[in-house]
C-alpha cells in the first residue's frame, strides 16, 4: 500500500510536468496573437493625437469648450457597450460616449475614422440590423436626414427645452440663459444607428407665451388666382393654417379649361382630405390674366361668404400665415362694419416707388365686408379700367376710384421683399402675422417654421441668448458669433439680403451689416413636427463643406409638452 502511493505521484507528477510544457509551448506560441489584439487600438490611438489638435475655427473652438460639461450631461444608466457609430474611445478608459465626437470630427486631416473599428473580432457576431431599425429617438432625425440629404454621419446636439408658459411675456425682449445649447455633442451615423446612444438631456426652462387657442375663423374667407400645379403644390402650406379653421379658401384657377373633371375632383378632395374648404372655381373670363383674376375671385369670394363674413382677404398663393390669430386680431382692431382697405406696403421703398402706395399683394389686401359687396359688383369694369394689369393695383385702383376707402397699414403684415439670405428678417424678433416670397426670392421651410406657433403661439421667432456667444430664433435658427454677443446688436436687423441700402431703412430699419460665415455660424431649421404626446422637436442643422470631408452638424431642440 505505501509503495503504491508514491509511484501513483510519480506518474501524476509526470503527467503535470507535460501538461505544464505544453501550456507553455501554446502560451509562447499565442504570445504574438495576443499582442496583435492588445494593439488593436493603437491606430486609434495616434488618430486620437491626431484629431484632438486645436480646431481651426470658432465653431470647433465652441466644441472644445464643451468638453468638461459633457461627462454630466450624460444618462450614467447608458451601459457603456460603446456603439460602433460612435464610441472611438482609446484610452481604455469609461469615458462617456458623446466624448467621442471629440476625436471624430477632423476627418479632413485624412483620417476618416471607420466604421466598427472598435468592434474587435469576435466580440459582437449579432447580426446587424439594416439602418430602419433606428431607435425611435432618432427617426424624426433619420427621415429627415434622408428628405434633406445630410451627411451619412452627422454631428450631433441634443437640447431639451421646458417650456413656461406664461400670458406676460415681453416678446422683444432677448433673455440671457446662462446654459451653452452646444454640450455632449456625439457623432451618429445614420445609415448605421441601431445601436446608438444618444446623450441624455437636462431641460433648460423657457418662458414662453401661452398656444393660441382653437378659435372658428368663418369670418374671415379668402381668394386666391393661380395655376392648378401651383394650387396643388401649395395645399400643404394652405394645410398649416387653414385646416379645421372655419375660413373659406376660394381658389380661381387659371388653367381650369383644361384640366378634366376627374383631375379638378382629386385635387378638391385632397384639400378636404386637409381639412381645407376650398372651393374651385372657374376665372370670370377665360381671356383674364391670372393678375387679373386675383381681383377677379373677388366676385366668387361674395357668391360663397355669408352674414358671418367680416373680412375679404386677396392673397398670393404663397401667402403664408403661421397661425391665424395673430391677423385675427389685428383686424378685429377694425371697423368691419365700414368701408375699409387693409394691407402693407413693400419693405422696400424702391418697389413702392415703382407701383406705388398700396396693400401689396403678398402681405395680402383686406376688405371690409361692406366694401367688398360694393366692389363686387364693379369687377369687370375695374379689371377693365385698370392702368395696369397687376392685381394688387387693381384692387388699389378699384377702392381709390369707387369708394372713399383708404389704405389702412396694419402693423406685423409683409410683403417680404427681400431676396438671397432672408436670415436677417428672421433673426429680429419681429412678430410676422404672415410670411411671403419663401419659395421665391428666399428659401424658407416655412410649414416646419411654424410648428413653433403651433406649440406655444408667439413663441414663434422669439429670441433667446444662450451662453455667452449663441441666440436662439426660435424655428428659424441658432446662430453662434465667433466673436461672443458683446458687440451683437439685437436690437437692428442684420442686413444678410442681396439689396442692403437705405431703401430698406423707412420699414424694417435700421439695418447692421451682415457677418461673414467665419465670424456668425447659422444652424437653420430643417424640419419639425409635433409628436404624438404633444412634444416640439426641431432640427437645426448647419451644412458642412462636403469638399473639404466636413461633417453635417445637428441641433435637435425638443421642447416638452
Ligand atoms: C444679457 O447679455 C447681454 C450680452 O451678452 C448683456 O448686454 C445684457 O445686459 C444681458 N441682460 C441681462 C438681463 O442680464
Ligand atoms: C400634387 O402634389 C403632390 C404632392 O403634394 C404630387 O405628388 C402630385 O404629383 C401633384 N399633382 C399634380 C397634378 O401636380
Ligand atoms: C468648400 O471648400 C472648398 C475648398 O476650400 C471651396 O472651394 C468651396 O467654395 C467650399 N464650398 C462652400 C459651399 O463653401
Amino acid at each position: 500500500m505505501f509503495s503504491r502511493i508514491p509511484r501513483v505521484f510519480v506518474s501524476a507528477s509526470i503527467a503535470l510536468l507535460f501538461l505544464v510544457f505544453c501550456t507553455t509551448l501554446y502560451l509562447y506560441d499565442d504570445v504574438p496573437a495576443y499582442h496583435a489584439s492588445g494593439d488593436a487600438q493603437v491606430p486609434t490611438s495616434k488618430t486620437e493625437e491626431h484629431w484632438d489638435q486645436p480646431g481651426q475655427d470658432g465653431a470647433s473652438q465652441d466644441a472644445k469648450g464643451d468638453v468638461a460639461s459633457v461627462a454630466t450631461d450624460i444618462d450614467p444608466a447608458i451601459p457603456s457597450t460603446a456603439s460602433a457609430s460612435i464610441s472611438l474611445s482609446t484610452d481604455g478608459s469609461n469615458k462617456p460616449l458623446a466624448t467621442s465626437q471629440e476625436y471624430v470630427e477632423k476627418p479632413e486631416q485624412g483620417v476618416e475614422p471607420e466604421k466598427g473599428l472598435n468592434h474587435s473580432p469576435g466580440q459582437s457576431t449579432a447580426p446587424r440590423p439594416s439602418g430602419t431599425d433606428c431607435p425611435a429617438d432618432v427617426q424624426f432625425l433619420r427621415r429627415a436626414a434622408t428628405e434633406q440629404e445630410l451627411t451619412d454621419r452627422v454631428r450631433y446636439t441634443r437640447s431639451c427645452i421646458e417650456p413656461v408658459f406664461s400670458a406676460e411675456v415681453d416678446r422683444d425682449e432677448v433673455v440671457n440663459i446662462s446654459e451653452p445649447i452646444f454640450k455632449g455633442a456625439t457623432e451618429l451615423d445614420l445609415l448605421d444607428c441601431w445601436d446608438i446612444q444618444l446623450p441624455r438631456c437636462s431641460p433648460v426652462k423657457l418662458t414662453v407665451p401661452t398656444p393660441y387657442p382653437k378659435e372658428d375663423y368663418a369670418h374671415l374667407i379668402f381668394g386666391i388666382a393661380t395655376s392648378y400645379e401651383r394650387l396643388n403644390d401649395s395645399m400643404p402650406a394652405f394645410a398649416h393654417w387653414l385646416s379645421g379653421t372655419g375660413s373659406k379658401l376660394v381658389a380661381s384657377v387659371t388653367d381650369i379649361e383644361e384640366k378634366t373633371r376627374t383631375e379638378m375632383g382629386s385635387l378638391q378632395d385632397e384639400f378636404q382630405a386637409a381639412g381645407i374648404d376650398a372651393v374651385m372655381v372657374k376665372p370670370l373670363n377665360p381671356e383674364f390674366k391670372t393678375s387679373e383674376n386675383h381681383f377677379g375671385v373677388l366676385k366668387d369670394m361674395v357668391e360663397h361668404s355669408g352674414p358671418e363674413t367680416q373680412w375679404f382677404a386677396f392673397l398670393d398663393d404663397d401667402t403664408f400665415f403661421p397661425n391665424l390669430k395673430p391677423l385675427s386680431d389685428a383686424l378685429a382692431k377694425l371697423d368691419h362694419t365700414k368701408d375699409a382697405y387693409v394691407g402693407t406696403l413693400s419693405e422696400d421703398f424702391s418697389a413702392i416707388r415703382n407701383w406705388g402706395y398700396m396693400a401689396f399683394g403678398g402681405a395680402g389686401a383686406y376688405l371690409s365686408a361692406p366694401l367688398a359687396v360694393k366692389l363686387a359688383e364693379k369687377v369687370f369694369e375695374c379689371i377693365k379700367d385698370s392702368s395696369l394689369a397687376e392685381g394688387d393695383i387693381i384692387i388699389r385702383e378699384c377702392v381709390y376710384t369707387r369708394s372713399k376707402a383708404k389704405l389702412t397699414i396694419m402693423p406685423g403684415l409683409y410683403q417680404q421683399d427681400i431676396q438671397g439670405d432672408a436670415s436677417g428678417f428672421f433673426e429680429a424678433g419681429l412678430r410676422p402675422i404672415n410670411l411671403h416670397h419663401w419659395k421665391s426670392w428666399f428659401e424658407a421651410p416655412v410649414i416646419a417654421m411654424a410648428k413653433a406657433a403651433d406649440f406655444c403661439g408667439d413663441c414663434f421667432l422669439q429670441r433667446w441668448r444662450f451662453g455667452s456667444d449663441t441666440v436662439l430664433s426660435n424655428g428659424y435658427s441658432i446662430a453662434t458669433y465667433r466673436d461672443g454677443l458683446e458687440t451683437v446688436d439685437l436690437g437692428t436687423l442684420e442686413g444678410t439680403f442681396d439689396k442692403f441700402d437705405g431703401d430698406f431703412d423707412f420699414s424694417i430699419g435700421p439695418l447692421r451689416k451682415p457677418y461673414s460665415k467665419k465670424r456668425k455660424r447659422s444652424y437653420k431649421l430643417l424640419d419639425a413636427e409635433i409628436t404624438q404626446r404633444g412634444d416640439l422637436r426641431q432640427l437645426y442643422v448647419w451644412k458642412g463643406n462636403e469638399t473639404l470631408g466636413e461633417l453635417d452638424e445637428v441641433v435637435e431642440m425638443i421642447w416638452r409638452k
